[in-house]
């Protein structure tokens, strides 16, 4: 019974630490400096026209950066009705060379701040 209870311990711990592997928050941070800094601010907290990401979940980052790069703008509006309209152009061509990896490395930063 003891030994089950380790052997069951130590695949949770694996699966944990598995999944902090799999978003690199400090790579997401890298990113975020060179590529979104300049509109969203370096703090992530939004400036004019630019909207506030800090404190969204990394879901709801994955979300929205897939939802720029397929062009579907409907989603969007689903999401906040203030997204998708005249400024998805700007915010598109951004989201467009991003790897399902680089959206999870950004949404694990987005997610710490
Ligand atoms: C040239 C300026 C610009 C850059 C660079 C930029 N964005 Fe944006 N971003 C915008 C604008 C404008 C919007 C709002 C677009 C809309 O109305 O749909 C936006 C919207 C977003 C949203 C949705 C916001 C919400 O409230 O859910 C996310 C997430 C986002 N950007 C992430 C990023 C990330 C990550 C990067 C870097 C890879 C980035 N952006 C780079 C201008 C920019």
């Amino acid at each position: 019974m003891k030994k089950l209870t380790a052997i069951a311990f130590a695949s949770g711990l694996a699966v944990a630490s598995g999944q902090a592997m799999a978003a690199d928050a400090d790579a997401g941070k890298k990113l975020y400096e060179q590529s979104c800094a300049s509109c969203h601010g370096q703090k992530a907290q939004g400036q004019g026209m630019f909207p506030k990401l800090a404190g969204h979940s990394a879901d709801e980052t994955v979300q929205a950066l897939t939802h720029y790069k397929n062009g579907d703008q409907d989603a969007l509006k689903e999401m906040d009705a203030n997204l998708g309209g005249s400024n998805f152009a700007i915010m598109a061509p951004n989201a467009a060379g991003l790897s399902e990896g680089d959206m999870e490395n950004l949404g694990a930063y987005i997610e710490s701040l």
